[in-house]
């Protein structure tokens, strides 16, 4: 009997929130409370590399992360699995002699091979990189016919964060207002042009597992902190409206202020949070006080620094010339010290040390 296998492969890489996303208002729908903006890295760093495959000889849907199987039975998969599905339309491969009717694609399955070219356990967004890639590479194989806003709103179902990866340079999680959540989804607000000067470095801190799920840190600080509605309703609105005024003119001393302050207020919000939340920890801080007298002795803001939920850095430098300061100001004051909590090592380009 003949048999065939149909591949494609995609890479995908994350993103960090400069006004951030914390607090779902529908949790199986992954609906936020707030708008959220990001930078998409480049695909050197931090990225996923998926590779799905599809054949009749398949029996069942599987998926190995790092070369190692895990299991896709979680909602999360599913739904994403499930809304590519049905979506898939007729594949005809001539030079293969594939031929896929949009009918067939429910009865067959679907290996995934995914890798991270960064250590999972770094306690690095891997789930914003890793979900984007998927829903990217089953529409591809599916032949899905999607706009990548409408492919952000699937992505989002399997990691909120995810959504915003399907674009390079700025991109905009827009809440949405509808209970389906149709209208929550993705758009790009400049490309990976348009302001590229920037340099990203991060400062591992800490490779180890953060302790509170950012879904059930997220759970909590919904159910607890008053904190968060203001922030909500009050503040990041706002807030929104002049990050985008700021990424579209380049005026990194608004855009530094805004990315520190958000940041600042997402960790003030966890620590609202009943029980209280802590990502940073003190070498986290002290990166904080660093770059903030270093900001204000130059009089005009040279770096700007965001954490997520864990206490790693994301440095975001104006120029090279800033961000070669930077690495140096690091790597004098945080030396690297392998297998101690005080690892400091940079991810980055480190051609700008030389
Ligand atoms: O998408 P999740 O569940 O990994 O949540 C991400 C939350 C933050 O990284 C802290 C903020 C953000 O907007 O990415």
């Amino acid at each position: 009997e003949q048999t065939w296998v149909r591949l494609v492969t995609a890479q995908t890489p994350t993103n960090i929130a400069v006004i951030k996303y914390w607090g779902k208002r529908d949790e199986t729908l992954i609906l936020p409370v707030n708008d959220s903006i990001s930078v998409t890295l480049d695909p050197e760093h931090l990225c996923t590399t998926t590779t799905v495959a599809v054949s009749p000889s398949f029996d069942q849907d599987r998926m190995w992360l790092n070369g190692k199987e895990i299991s896709l039975s979680g909602g999360r998969y599913q739904n994403c699995l499930r809304e590519i599905r049905a979506r898939a339309c007729d594949v005809e491969d001539e030079e293969k002699g594939i031929k896929i009717a949009r009918k067939d694609w429910e009865k067959l399955h679907i290996h995934i091979a995914s890798y991270n070219n960064f250590p999972t356990a770094a306690g690095l967004a891997s789930s914003a990189a890793g979900f984007a890639c998927l829903v990217f590479a089953l529409a591809k194989l599916m032949n899905a016919k999607e706009e990548n806003s409408q492919l952000s709103a699937i992505a989002r179902q399997g990691s909120g964060s995810a959504c915003r990866s399907l674009f390079g340079g700025f991109v905009k999680w827009i809440m949405g207002k509808t209970e389906d959540g149709s209208d929550s989804l993705a758009v790009q607000l400049v490309d990976e042009k348009h302001w590229d000067d920037l340099v990203i470095i991060i400062a591992v801190v800490s490779s180890r597992q953060k302790e509170t799920s950012s879904t059930t840190g997220m759970r909590d600080t919904v159910e607890t902190s008053l904190l968060l509605q203001h922030r909500a309703q009050e503040i990041v609105p706002k807030r929104i409206v002049e990050m985008e005024e700021a990424i579209k003119s380049r005026d990194f001393a608004s855009f530094a202020q805004l990315t520190c302050a958000d940041s600042n207020q997402f960790h003030a919000v966890c620590l609202d949070t009943r029980p209280p939340i802590f990502y940073m920890n003190d070498t986290s801080h002290r990166i904080i006080s660093c770059v903030e007298k270093w900001n204000r002795s130059e009089g005009t803001p040279q770096v700007a620094y965001t954490f997520d939920a864990g206490p790693n850095a994301v440095l975001i430098a104006r120029d090279r010339k800033a961000a070669t300061q930077l690495l140096q100001k690091l790597l004098f004051y945080f030396p690297p010290q392998p297998d101690t909590d005080l690892n400091s090592y940079v991810i980055g380009d480190k051609s700008i040390l030389k």
